[in-house]
């Protein structure tokens, strides 16, 4: 479970350039939630990954996941249990090292790091994972990660963030930067590899159609707030017209939230 209490983030604070990114954000999420959020730029959604993810701390409230304390716990010691996705695919692998080094970089996430190739049987898993992929990277074991591209790299770089499977997973417009096709296949493998785990997960996107087709719950973010919440059966009537009419006029009266079941 990720519970986030009165979550605010504030950049250069005492500035003229300060910052309210985030504003008394609340929420709680149950074990396989997967919930897309949307909203215009400067919303806030990157700064709440962040601040879940530990790259920036929180000025007021709390961050639970699984019953753990997360506020001020570092940056690096939430990357063991939580799993993250950028829009530049060129983040989260090593170019320079192979695709088995770079998975077997993966299989040891949260112990500590040494540069060992996997036994016979961890190597058969490993191909069968890249196989499920369906991009042929099950004999490209010995290729640079340097080599491939934008879309077979964001696809090992998921198959990295869920090989050992994390307590929450964040994509933040993870297939943004991949040409159509891709992205919709990255997506769907993605949703696949998220529900066969039960993975909790958060989804940035741009894409209304795909923020209403994946996933279970979807988040509007307005000016470092969460102004609605949609989930269940209006959630699942819902057409991308009605949702980007919602989004566009939902009141600037912060306080109101909406709550669609
Ligand atoms: N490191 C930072 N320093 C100062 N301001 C920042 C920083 N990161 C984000 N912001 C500001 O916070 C607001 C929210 O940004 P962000 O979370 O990146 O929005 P989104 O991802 O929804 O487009 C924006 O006004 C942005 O300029
Ligand atoms: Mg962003």
């Amino acid at each position: 479970m990720l519970e986030l209490q009165d979550i605010s983030v504030i950049f250069n604070e005492r500035t003229v350039n300060e910052k309210k990114a985030l504003s008394s954000v609340n929420f709680q999420l149950q074990k396989g939630d997967f919930v897309t959020i949307i909203g215009s730029n400067g919303a806030g959604k990157s700064t709440l990954f962040q601040v879940i993810s530990g790259a920036v701390l929180a000025k007021t409230g709390k961050i639970i996941l699984n019953g753990k304390d997360l506020t001020s716990l570092p940056e690096y010691k939430r990357s063991r249990f939580i799993g993250r996705l950028f829009q530049d695919p060129l983040k989260g692998t090593a170019p320079s090292m192979t695709i088995e080094e770079n998975l077997s970089l993966a299989s040891q996430r949260g112990k500590h790091f040494s540069l060992k190739l996997f036994s016979h049987k961890h190597k058969q898993e490993m191909i069968d994972a890249l196989k499920s992929l369906d991009l042929g990277l099950e004999n490209r074991l010995e290729a640079k990660v340097g080599t491939l591209s934008g879309g077979q790299r964001q696809a090992l770089t998921l198959l990295m963030a869920t090989y050992v499977t994390p307590e929450l997973l964040l994509l933040d417009e993870h297939t943004a930067a991949l040409d159509p096709k891709t992205a919709q296949k990255v997506l769907s493998l993605s949703s696949k590899l998220i529900e066969k785990h039960q993975i909790t997960t958060l989804m940035i996107t741009h894409n209304m159609e795909d923020a209403l087709k994946y996933g279970n719950k979807t988040f509007i973010m307005k000016d470092g707030h969460i102004i609605a919440y949609l989930e269940g059966e209006t959630r699942q009537k819902m057409t991308v017209d009605e949702l980007i009419h919602l989004y566009s006029t939902s009141t600037q009266d912060y306080n109101d939230k909406i709550l669609l079941r």
